[in-house]
């Protein structure tokens, strides 16, 4: 069995050597290709490269070389058709099954794609050659675009009297024509109606270059129209899974790093007509995470630039919201927000390109950035709308699918929130100054893998204490009956009671700890984000300190009547049992 030539493409089409490649061999860029040390060999020196541009990997000590498909027979020992599925699945495409089905897809997608074919070429060369459209290309022309540009991007006019539906007809068939979304059915007149009459038409291919849709635009703004008008979406088209000029724009990802996000089909224009060719359109819709997952594929840095205005700006929180969840390392995601009544066509028409490169890297907010910020102005500085803010800002990165990032913006979120309350009356705050560098969170992150939940109440226990001594010296008898329960824990603990118990004043700077002690309570004590709102509060601070020890003694009491549980799974003794139910007892009192 054979699979189709054009689904293999696709496959090609949707996902890069070097991005198959990286899931099992680590790579490192050189000039326009890849390095790694040879999967097929030991060898210190790497050999082994990688070239997106040609679509395959060469292995120089052992000759192997091939492209996607042969990567992963050769290397992880698959035939080749568990090879396709794979990459079909990882590409986001449906798995190839040569049922009657597939088959009758597959002749289905031809007629589709060469009825749009026809569609837009037919009306393409009637804009440029016709003189018939010379409105429509004034049109073009008043709006400053090359005429390169109108061909390279096949803009058309589809004029009044549209008649090409026999056409059609007559090529492809009837349902294929009725089905394709180009016409509508007028039930008055009993006849298929072309839409995109009167209008400039966009097609939209899809990522391997064929066209599956089309925008057309009114010339003349008036509201009883719809400015623009698209395909329905259909069997073949998506909306929510393609971008505007994505088949262009993805070749470009050798040799640059971003791609500018946008809303409308002109911004793709206006920035094409303008030397800005990384760019792409959502078509007007809300972003998915599709459509970030496919850039992510190809672009090491999405900047979503929508319009300067309060749709737009809108269109950039929901654009976060969804995009943020898909963060992955060594990527990034950013905003550029443009002056109001601005969107990018109108910006590069009257500032050029170099000033919109120049706005972009001055003007850039990485995306936890722009969520941060975007939330904080609705807050002010009460310590409920802080618990909010916080609230908010943990879920969003919870969202996040990449472990490492999660952490990485968690981290970043609670620095900023701790900043936000200003340093009140005591001078000396323990806290080490914030850094949210990639290297330093890294390190955090790392740690905190191996950090049991006891540790971190704990850490958070001893922070308390550390900030709040006076209260603590005074109150000395509520630390009587707390148990620690690490060998770290109890060790600091005791050296603070003994430091509690003497008269002497307490000099925050010299604590009987040793640096990495201290660092880690810091890092890791989460009480360190409210506690700044608590201080001088007697009555909340020992409400939060018997908050923490009850909540200290639950998951030691959690953590020994699992075991126990396990145990009991095993031996079914009563005597284990028993403990389990006592333990459960001092539980419910706790
Ligand atoms: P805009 O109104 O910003 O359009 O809508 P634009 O691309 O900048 O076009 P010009 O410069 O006014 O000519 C952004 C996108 O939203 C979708 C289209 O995809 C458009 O490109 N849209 C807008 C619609 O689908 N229908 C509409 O009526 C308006
Ligand atoms: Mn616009």
């Amino acid at each position: 069995m054979k699979y189709p030539k054009e689904y293999l493409d696709e496959i090609k089409t949707r996902l890069k050597v070097s991005n198959v490649v990286s899931k099992y061999v680590q790579l490192k860029k050189r000039g326009k290709e890849f390095v790694g040390l040879s999967p097929f060999k030991n060898e210190k020196t790497p050999s082994f490269t990688v070239n997106d541009d040609k679509g395959f990997f060469h292995c120089f000590s052992t000759s192997e070389h091939g492209n996607i498909f042969d990567f992963l027979m050769k290397t992880q020992n698959l035939k080749f058709g568990e090879a396709v599925k794979t990459l079909a699945l990882q590409a986001g495409m449906r798995p190839y099954t040569f049922s009657k089905a597939d088959e009758e897809r597959e002749k289905a997608w031809k007629e589709y794609t060469g009825i749009y074919l026809d569609y837009v070429t037919f009306f393409h060369n009637e804009l440029i050659n016709n003189p018939g459209s010379k409105k429509s290309l004034d049109y073009l022309k008043n709006r400053k675009l090359k005429f390169d540009i109108i061909k390279k991007f096949k803009l058309g006019y589809v004029n009044y009297n549209s008649n090409i539906y026999e056409k059609l007809e007559k090529k492809f068939g009837k349902k294929s024509v009725q089905e394709c979304g180009i016409f509508y059915f007028d039930e008055k007149k009993n006849i298929y109606v072309d839409r995109f009459r009167d209008r400039i038409i966009f097609p939209i291919n899809s990522i391997s270059g064929q066209p599956i849709a089309i925008g057309g635009r009114i010339m003349k703004n008036n509201s009883f129209f719809a400015k623009y008008i698209n395909s329905p979406e259909t069997q073949f088209f998506k909306k929510g899974s393609n971008l505007y000029n994505i088949e262009k724009a993805r070749g470009l990802s050798n040799k640059l790093d971003q791609i500018f996000l946008v809303e409308g089909y002109m911004d793709v224009i206006g920035l094409n007509n303008n030397g800005i060719e990384n760019c792409v359109a959502n078509l007007g819709t809300a972003l998915t995470e599709r459509q970030i997952t496919i850039l992510n594929q190809f672009f090491n840095e999405i900047v979503i630039c929508f319009d300067g205005d309060e749709s737009g700006y809108k269109a950039a929180i929901r654009a976060a919201e969804k995009s943020v969840i898909e963060l992955q390392p060594e990527k990034q995601i950013s905003f550029l927000f443009l002056p109001e009544g601005e969107d990018p066509d109108t910006f590069i028409v009257k500032n050029g390109k170099d000033n919109f490169i120049k706005y972009y890297e001055t003007n850039k907010i990485l995306i936890h950035e722009f969520l941060f910020e975007n939330l904080k102005k609705q807050t002010n500085n009460s310590p409920t709308s802080l618990a909010i803010l916080e609230k908010k800002l943990r879920y969003i990165s919870n969202s996040i699918k990449d472990q490492y990032i999660k952490k990485y913006i968690l981290d970043f979120f609670l620095g900023k929130i701790s900043s936000l309350t200003p340093n009140l009356s005591r001078g000396k705050q323990f806290t080490i100054k914030h850094v949210a560098s990639l290297t330093a969170t890294k390190k955090i992150y790392n740690d905190s893998i191996s950090i049991t939940k006891e540790q971190l109440q704990e850490f958070s226990i001893l922070y308390l204490i550390i900030n709040n001594f006076d209260f603590f010296k005074k109150n000395f008898v509520i630390l009587n009956d707390i148990n620690f329960v690490t060998d770290e824990g109890t060790k600091v603990f005791s050296k603070l009671l003994k430091l509690l118990e003497t008269k002497d004043e307490i000099d925050l700077d010299k604590l009987p700890l040793d640096n990495d002690t201290l660092e880690k309570i810091n890092k890791f004590a989460s009480i360190k984000h409210i506690s700044k709102n608590i201080e001088r509060d007697e009555n909340k601070i020992s409400e939060i300190f018997y908050e923490m020890k009850k909540d200290l003694k639950n998951l030691i009491l959690d953590r020994q009547i699992s075991q126990l549980e396990s145990k009991f799974s095993e031996d079914m003794d009563q005597t284990t049992l028993n403990q389990i139910i006592e333990l459960k007892k001092l539980q419910n009192n706790n």
